[in-house]
């Protein structure tokens, strides 16, 4: 008999396989800049991992707060009221919801994203670079 397999919210099977990801392999799947890929999901929301290079948009996010983690690299948050922060390898920080902020990478940057699923990179404004983060890693 057919056991018919539970979906996750993009339709994929669920797994109850618990199976590790080894970050410098999922980085290296893929090139593009600013485009994240759904790297894991659990109590609804997403680990996304994006490559950053150069300047991004300028947006912000009404309903979720974001926490980005640079793992090799660093990274620049502007943010329009506060002073800029500036994150090495190993280091994060969370941008509040309603907080405008701009990622900028002078040099290639390889950052983790935590945030609900649905988060839009470009927040509340729509650009050639808007990306909904849910084309995944293998
Ligand atoms: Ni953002």
């Amino acid at each position: 008999m057919a056991v018919e397999l539970k979906r996750d919210i993009y339709g994929r099977p669920e797994s109850d396989s618990v199976e590790k990801v080894n970050l410098t392999e999922a980085f290296a799947s893929f090139d593009e800049h600013w485009s994240p890929r759904l790297a894991g999901e659990l109590n609804g929301q997403a680990v996304k991992l994006a490559k950053a290079g150069g300047e991004f948009v300028w947006h912000r996010h009404e309903d979720a707060d974001e926490l980005f983690l640079v793992f090799s690299g660093a990274l620049r948050i502007e943010l329009r009221d506060s002073a800029d922060v500036t994150l090495q390898e190993g280091e994060f920080v969370i941008v509040p919801r309603g907080v405008e902020h701009r990622p900028v990478a002078e040099d290639e940057a390889e950052i983790l994203l935590f945030e609900p699923p649905e988060t839009r990179n470009t927040g509340n404004v729509e650009t050639e670079q808007t990306r909904t983060g849910r084309e995944t890693v293998d």
